[in-house]
């Protein structure tokens, strides 16, 4: 927050003094275009069996990224869920007071006061350490805020759901709430010897700007103390694993950091390295990440963007989401009309929102989320079905491989 322009030091100031926790103050400024809002409101996310599950959401971007990071969050939108939005040492203080303000101005963010943004940006580097450093930071930073969530999801800007709400909560409803989505393989490959036994520097832990790995000249065994394992950094976690990394009672996840802070794309190995090494939680692990990407062939560092032309592939892939995507894409415009519902302006529709159909054309509005209902009621569609089949299917295989 030192790079604070004057002209902003008043917004920013609101920021610092909220520390990351932006929305939630706002809840008790009260509602002011309430209808019967109030009340429903105060219908507090019910939490017992039978109930759906939370998913509390980390989202991270950078500079010039905004407009696309709410749309994203209004897109994964859901009152019962938690939201933690990070922009990185690529954007400026404007901007994040900028999306703070975005994000309180929103009524139904505000009412249900589950989005928050973090205060403070940090440095990144994907290829380095410090990304993970952040997203376990974000991590921290929801197990402190909400005792509510069970599933750990991590996005980018580049992300988009391809389900509701509603199906994802619905296909995990009957999900040991103890398991983990992880992308993941022992078969190191080109990587042992590139990533594994090579040293890396990542100056975005100690710079305040992002800043660009190096690799040192010396390199490095492949380590026997423990096994590693590689995969997609895209994961879904349960909190009882994001409790044994963060809080680390067990040395593994420690030493594993400490390790990992000088391999390169640590992100893709710092999860799966963790839980594969760990008796208590291997077996709690699930070799998917329910994610839709397509790969060059030979693949590139990062999948293709994806464009109408993908549309039915990506529908039929059964995944909740798909990256990676250009901001603004066409596609991502079919997405919101014929999967979720949302109007330009709007949050994804799910069962909670009151909104009718026939009602679009009585009140010119295209937003079915203006008015709300019970908020632990969810509606799958009947691809929402075959995800909660599809999703029954995959978690009878757990364990590393
Ligand atoms: C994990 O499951 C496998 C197969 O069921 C079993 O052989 C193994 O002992 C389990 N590991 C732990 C640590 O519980
Ligand atoms: C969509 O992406 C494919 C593969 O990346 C590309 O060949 C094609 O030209 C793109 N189509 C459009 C309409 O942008």
């Amino acid at each position: 927050m030192r790079l604070l322009s004057l002209s902003s030091w008043l917004a920013a100031a609101v920021l610092i003094s909220c520390a990351f926790v932006v929305s939630r103050s706002f809840l008790r400024e009260g509602i002011q275009n309430s209808n019967s809002d109030i009340e429903t409101i105060n219908k507090a996310l019910r939490k017992s069996h039978g109930d759906p599950p939370v998913f509390a959401y980390w989202i991270s971007g950078t500079g010039g990224e905004n407009r696309r990071i709410i749309r994203l969050l209004k897109a994964v939108y859901h009152p019962r869920n938690r939201y933690l939005i990070h922009l990185d040492a690529g954007s400026t203080a404007d901007e994040r007071t900028e999306l703070a303000r975005a994000v309180r101005s929103e009524r139904v963010f505000k009412a249900f006061g589950n989005v928050d943004v973090m205060g403070k940006s940090y440095a990144v580097d994907r290829t380095g350490s410090s990304v993970l450093a952040a997203t376990l930071h974000g991590a921290a930073v929801l197990l402190k805020i909400s005792k509510d969530w069970d599933w750990f999801i991590t996005l980018s800007s580049s992300d988009y759901p391809i389900v509701t709400q509603d199906d994802l909560l619905h296909a995990f409803m009957t999900v040991p709430r103890d398991l983990n989505f992880v992308d993941h393989t022992s078969d190191l490959g080109w990587k042992e010897h590139e990533r594994f036994q090579k040293i890396i520097v990542d100056p975005s832990l100690y710079m305040d700007a992002n800043a660009q790995s190096f690799f040192a000249t010396e390199t490095r065994q492949t380590p026997d103390a423990f096994r590693i394992f590689t995969g997609s950094p895209w994961v879904i976690l349960s909190r009882s694993f994001i409790e044994h990394v963060v809080y680390a009672w067990d040395n593994l996840p420690r030493k594993l950091l400490m390790y990992f802070a000088n391999v390169a794309y640590s992100v893709e190995s710092y999860f799966q390295t963790a839980i594969c090494n760990s008796p208590q939680f291997i077996n709690t692990t699930v070799n998917d990440d329910l994610r839709y990407f397509v790969w060059d062939d030979p693949p590139g560092l990062d999948p293709l963007f994806l464009n109408e032309s993908n549309y039915e592939a990506m529908i039929n892939s059964k995944a909740a989401f798909a990256r990676r995507f250009i901001g603004g894409d066409e596609v991502l415009n079919k997405v919101d009309d014929q999967i979720l519902r949302r109007s330009s302006n709007g949050v994804s529709y799910g069962k909670w929102c009151l909104g009718r159909e026939e009602d679009i054309s009585e009140t010119g509005s295209e937003d079915l989320c203006l008015t709300w209902g019970d908020i632990n009621l969810i509606e799958p569609r009947p691809e929402g079905k075959e995800l909660r089949e599809l999703v029954a299917k995959i978690i009878e295989r757990r364990g590393c491989v």
